[in-house]
Order: structure tokens, then sequence, then C-alpha cells
């Protein structure tokens, strides 16, 4: 009896207590919460330097971290005064041009707080917004007497994590810029050794600090899942993060060749930092936040925007082996192979026929230096006839998919850019997919006022910018872009919509060019949706048929390497599709393996526009199940995928609509099935399902499964 009087006495005190710091913390001018509550942080000045900490769930999950930045002209590094604070709500409801979802929800409370360095008299504001899925801020610098361009030399800002958690990264300052698998390390134990250790071998010189990229990943002990990363990366170079064998990690800004980091203007906004939070890691995909922190869409008429789904002339190259992107008696963008790739396109609704090699420039050695011969953005190679070709697509309603490789020849892509795309809008061109190989990571050349050579780094503000006038050019030709070696998404989609998908990690292509042992592991796409995939769509390429001896020896040795073998299913290459999101989407295979297959309907049924999506389940780097609601039907899509294990997961139907009964189609692995063992077979069933019914998922070593869902009529 007293022990329960006890109890009840102490849940009283701390309700009380609880309520005082409740109290407390919503008269504090530098306290803010999320909207829901669960989320809050807090700003301090200690003898002049400001940090700020963040809770989750009335636990510390980022302890007091440094805000600050140091210029050439003044700085706020020491030696600061909070002059106001201020603190709004907002909320509103906006809808996506195309997406993972149809509408989206800005719920956000702000906290924005004006900084004066008492060394200068300068004066800097730090605006933070809270959302239920996490915090944003950034540094805003108003004009100021005096000053009109400067240098940023540093930017002050870490996340010192409560708890040194499993990290799931990719370095930065690597040749091959973001397509590395990932590895999983305590954050202190973040180190290019380690990573050489666990993943692939990085020895060599060291081409700058012990840095990872972001999005960059932890999972706590408790289950909280939380994410770095930036939003609205415009006119300031890619933020890295420095790892330094503690659990503080500190911003680190990809510099240019002189080693400014960043070259700005007064006033000036920088990105937003950005700290994603989910109860669990499954939370983290359907965060938003990202996009909220960017500017609404820009362009007027958004019409000739279409997503859609793609075939093309590439895994031939890429992947098989058979063709060349240049000029000899294997190039593969010849006329007639071209007309082939647009019937079989047509016959089956593709919407576009990416056609690589079709221009000029591809027979110097013009991979992975930036030098060798000037790719020509609008003129055709001799065997592609461009008028045909167009003519043929239009009868066809198909359209052709562009290419723009521009081996990182920056100036003589910008030269061209008016005119490349004027080409595109000419002939029907609607999407474009750039490239830019360079397999060194500080190896553009940018030819300075002077006249004089210069190598800028792929992720530095040269390259944000470039990336920018290749984005907004496209857009007054009415052309959509998708990235290859592109800078990271950063959300600009919102703002610019015809920025319609990019690479930015490790895709498909390495089960291609690359030796066996350095393919893609079993596990690299159930990492991929809690790292890369957070930024945004990404062209993965996905819908590989043939897993096994794809691969011929050279174009003019048309034996088989035997040696390769994508770790992967039939079943889970139709997974991906729902699970790693893009509005344009490619059945990478060669029309030949898809002719008369039965798994080929789900890659013809499957949208690449949505109403909704759901994560009903997953870990990193283990399993995910991802559902998603067509934007244009009442069907629902089911992706779920696993790592080298095996394993079964229970899901209930509870995302269908109630009243309905679905007919559903399943795509799954035999039960002898995995990666390894028999990954080329797939199992096609057809059953019905109903809101609230309890189905197990079957996933083999490696393999996936995918649904459709129509309702019964
Ligand atoms: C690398 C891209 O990722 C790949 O898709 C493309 O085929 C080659 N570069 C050539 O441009
Ligand atoms: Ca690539």
């Amino acid at each position: 009896m007293k022990g329960k009087l006890q109890d009840i006495m102490v849940l009283a005190g701390s309700l009380v207590l609880f309520s005082i710091f409740n109290s407390c913390s919503m008269t504090d001018p530098n306290h803010v919460s999320s909207p829901d509550g669960s989320i809050s942080l807090d700003v301090r000045n200690k003898d002049g330097i400001i940090t700020y900490s963040v809770s989750k769930n009335d636990k510390i999950i980022i302890n007091a971290s440094k805000l600050g930045m140091k210029t050439d002209q003044f700085g706020f590094v020491d030696n600061i005064k909070i002059l106001s604070s201020e603190k709004k709500t907002f909320k509103e409801t906006w809808t996506q041009v195309w997406g993972e979802q149809k509408e989206v929800i800005d719920h956000h409370n702000e906290l924005f707080i004006k900084l004066l360095s008492n060394d200068n008299n300068r004066t800097m504001n730090v605006r933070f917004r809270l959302f239920n899925d996490g915090v944003g801020f950034r540094y805003e610098i108003p004009g100021q007497e005096g000053i009109d361009s400067f240098n940023i030399l540093d930017e002050i800002t870490e996340f010192n994590f409560e708890e040194d958690s499993p990290s799931w990264w990719i370095p930065a300052y690597a040749y091959r810029r973001y397509e590395f698998l990932y590895a999983n390390t305590l954050i202190s134990e973040i180190s290019r050794d380690k990573f050489s250790e666990l993943v692939e071998n990085l020895n060599g010189p060291r081409l700058g600090p012990e840095a990872v990229q972001t999005p960059f990943t932890i999972q706590r002990d408790d289950g909280i899942a939380i994410a770095i990363h930036e939003a609205n990366l415009t006119n300031y170079s890619s933020m890295t993060l420095k790892a330094n064998g503690t659990k503080n990690m500190e911003c680190d800004l990809m510099p240019w060749s002189d080693g400014v980091k960043v070259r700005a203007h007064l006033p000036l906004n920088t990105p937003w930092r950005t700290i994603l939070i989910g109860e669990t890691a499954k939370d983290l995909p359907l965060s938003t936040l990202t996009l909220n922190l960017n500017e609404p869409n820009q362009l007027e008429n958004t019409d000739w925007i279409k997503p859609g789904k793609y075939i093309g002339l590439w895994w031939e190259m890429i992947g098989t082996n058979q063709s060349t992107w240049g000029s000899g008696p294997h190039h593969g963008a010849k006329t007639e192979r071209v007309l082939e790739y647009l019937d079989f396109g047509a016959k089956y609704g593709f919407d576009g026929v990416l056609v690589e090699g079709w221009n000029t420039g591809w027979d110097e050695n013009w991979c992975c230096t930036g030098q060798g011969e000037s790719f020509g953005f609008y003129e055709p190679h001799p065997e592609f006839d461009n008028e045909l070709i167009a003519e043929y697509a239009w009868k066809k309603a198909i359209r052709i998919v562009g290419h723009h490789e521009t081996g990182t020849q920056i100036e003589n892509y910008e030269e061209q850019l008016d005119s490349a795309f004027a080409y595109c809008n000419r002939n029907g061109i609607r999407v474009v997919k750039t490239g830019y190989v360079n397999d060194g990571s500080q190896n553009i050349k940018r030819i300075d006022g002077n006249g004089d050579t210069q190598k800028e780094w792929h992720h530095g503000q040269y390259m944000v910018e470039h990336f920018r006038k290749v984005l907004e050019t496209a857009a007054k030709y009415e052309v959509s872009i998708v990235v290859h070696e592109p800078i990271k998404d950063t959300g600009i989609r919102r703002t610019y919509p015809n920025m319609i998908s990019r690479e930015g990690a490790r895709g498909q292509e390495f089960n291609g060019f690359m030796p066996v042992d350095a393919h893609n592991k079993p596990d690299h796409t159930t990492i991929l949706p809690f790292t890369r995939l957070l930024s945004a769509p990404m062209d993965y390429t996905s819908g590989i048929f043939n897993l096994k001896d794809y691969r011929y020896n050279s174009p003019d040795d048309r034996t088989i390497d035997t040696r390769h073998h994508i770790p992967s299913t039939i079943a889970k290459e139709l997974a991906h599709y729902v699970v790693i999101y893009a509005p344009v989407q490619m059945a990478a295979d060669l029309p030949e393996n898809y002719k008369g297959h039965p798994a080929f309907q789900f890659i013809l049924d499957v949208p690449t526009d949505w109403e909704e999506t759901l994560v009903l389940n997953g870990e990193i780097g283990k399993y995910i199940t991802t559902v998603r609601k067509d934007r244009n039907s009442d069907d629902w899509y089911l992706g779920s995928i696993t790592n080298e294990e095996s394993r079964q997961i229970e899901i209930e139907m509870s995302f269908l609509a109630s009243g309905t009964n679905y007919n559903a189609t399943i795509y799954k692995d035999p039960k002898d099935g995995g990666w390894n063992t028999n990954p080329e077979e797939i199992i096609i069933k057809n059953v019905v399902f109903s809101k609230g019914d309890v189905y197990m998922i079957d996933l083999p070593s490696g393999g996936g499964q995918a649904i459709r869902f129509y309702p019964k009529r």
C-alpha cells in the first residue's frame, strides 16, 4: 500500500516538475518545439559561443553543438551576443507536380535568432524550423555597410551526437564521387582506413580531410534514427561532415581550388542544415522536411513535365558489353537498332527510349579524366539518322530520351547549352540524361579570369552553380533532366520540377562494368532507402532479368564472362520499382530479355507517380517493405526486399481501402530462390485481399517480393 502511495506521489511530483519544465521552456525565448511537441531545440550562449541542442521525446539526442561562420571580412566564432529572438508557427498544404505523395503538409514552428559579433559589430541571423520529422536551420547574413562580396573560410556548424551510434556512410573527397557501397561503423570509428578495411581500398593519396557525404544516417540504441543532410543547396558549396574520432561531427564545406569555401555576396542565406529524426528508421524515408525547406515551384507551366518509364540502348554497352558508345563495328546507336527499340517501347507503352552514343565525342579516350575529344550536343553521329528517328518516334507516340555525357568538360558543355536543349525541343526530346564521368574528385577543369587552368571539386560551388545553370536552361526549353554523377539532391525538385531524377549513388551499372567482386552487395538497396534515397529520386535502373551469364568478354569476343552474377533476383528487381522512388524509371534490360517474360507485366503496370506512400517496416541494411498508392487509379503496389539473410515478414493490409476487395498479383521468389541459388525463377500468383488481412512475405537470401493490388470489379 505504502509503495503504491509513494509511486503516486513520485508520479504527481514528476508531473509538477514536468509542467514547470514545460512552462519554463514555453517562456524561454531561445527554446522551440515541433508542432507535436516530440522534438525540441534550445539555443544557448556560453561565454560568447553560440550552441544549439536537440531533444526527442524529452531525451537529448544532439548535445550542445557550435554555430558560427568565419569569413575573410568578419567572423562569428566567439564573443557573440544574442540580440533578440522571435517565434512563429506556420501551416500549409501544398501539391507536388509529381512525387511520392500528392499533398505535402508543411507544419513547423520557427525560432529566429539575431546575433551580433562584438568583435566587428556585424549581424547574422539563424533561422530554425522544427517539424514533426526533424529540424532545419540556416544562417542568414543581411546586407551591411561596406560589404558586398566576401569569402567564407569556414562554417562552424557542429552535430554533436549524444550517443556514439552505428552509422552508415560513404567517404567524401574520394575519387568516385557518391558511387560507393556504404560502410557501417560507430560514428567515432569513421575513417578512410576503416572504409578501406570494410568496403573497398581507398589507398592512394589522401585527397582531403577525413569526412563523409550526406545524407549521413545513424541508428540509436533506443530505436530513434537520425539523418544529417542539407536542403536547398544554392550558390554555396556542398556540406560534408568531418569525422574526428569522436561522436561530434563538423560541417566541412567542399572548397574551391584556392581553398576558399564559398564565394558569397550579401545578403546571403545559406542552405538549410537538416536533422531528420524518426521514432524508428522506417519513419525516415517518409520525411518531407527537405522539400518543405525548399522554395515553391518557380515554373509557370509544368504540363510538359511527365513522369513515366523508359527503356534504352544502354545495358548492351555498360552491362552485356556487346555494343560500344563510340564508332566502329559494334556502335550501338545505329538508326536500325534505335528503330527496333522504338518499336518495342511503343508496343508496350513506354514513354521513352534512351539512346547513348548518338552524338559525337565518344571516339577518343573521353573517360575518365576530364580530357579527350569535346562532345557535341547537337551533332548526331553519322550512323544516327536524327530526322528519320525523330519522325518515327513521333508517329509511334514515343520519345527519345536524350543523353549528354559531358566527361566533365564543363566549359565545352556550357558553350553549347542553349543549342543543345533547343535541339531537344525541336526533336521532341522531353527528358535528357546528363553525365559527368571523371574518376578524380578534384579534377574538373575551370579556366579562371587570367586564362589559367584550375582544378575544381566535383561537389564544390563551381559545380553546384553549373548543375543549376543546366537545370534552368533545360527548363527554358521544356526539358526535364536525369543527372548522372550529379550534385547530391537537396530538394531542388520542388522549385524546378524538371529536376526529375538523378543517380548520385552506386546504381545497377556497377553490376555491369565492374569486376564481379566489386558488384553491388545484396544489402546495398536495403541501405539506400535510409541514406541516399532520403534526399530524393534515384535513377537506379532496375529490372534486369538476365542475372547470370549476361556479360560478354568484349564486343569482339562474344564469349560469356561467366563470373558475372548480379546479386539480386527477378522478384527483387521488380520490388525495387516500389522501394526506390523515381518519377522516371528505366526498364534496364534488353528487349529480348523481356519479350514473353511473365514478370515483365509488373514493370508495365507499376506507376511512377504516387498519391501516397507508406513504409510498413524496415531496418537499415536489413530489409524494407514500402507500399504506394497510384496517383491516377485506386491501385496499390508493394515492394519488399531483404539483404543476404532470408526472412519472413508479417504485414497487415491496413493501407487498403475498407469495403473493397482487391485482386492482388504477387511476384515472389520460389522457396529455393535467392540471389545465389535460383535468382531467375519467379512465382506469380493471384489472390484476393481486403483491408486488415494479414499476409506473410517470404524473402529468400538477397530476394524480394512485389505485389500489385487492384480493386475487384
Ligand atoms: C556513367 C553513367 O552512370 C552511365 O549511366 C552512362 O552510361 C555512362 N556514364 C556513360 O555516359
Ligand atoms: Ca554513374
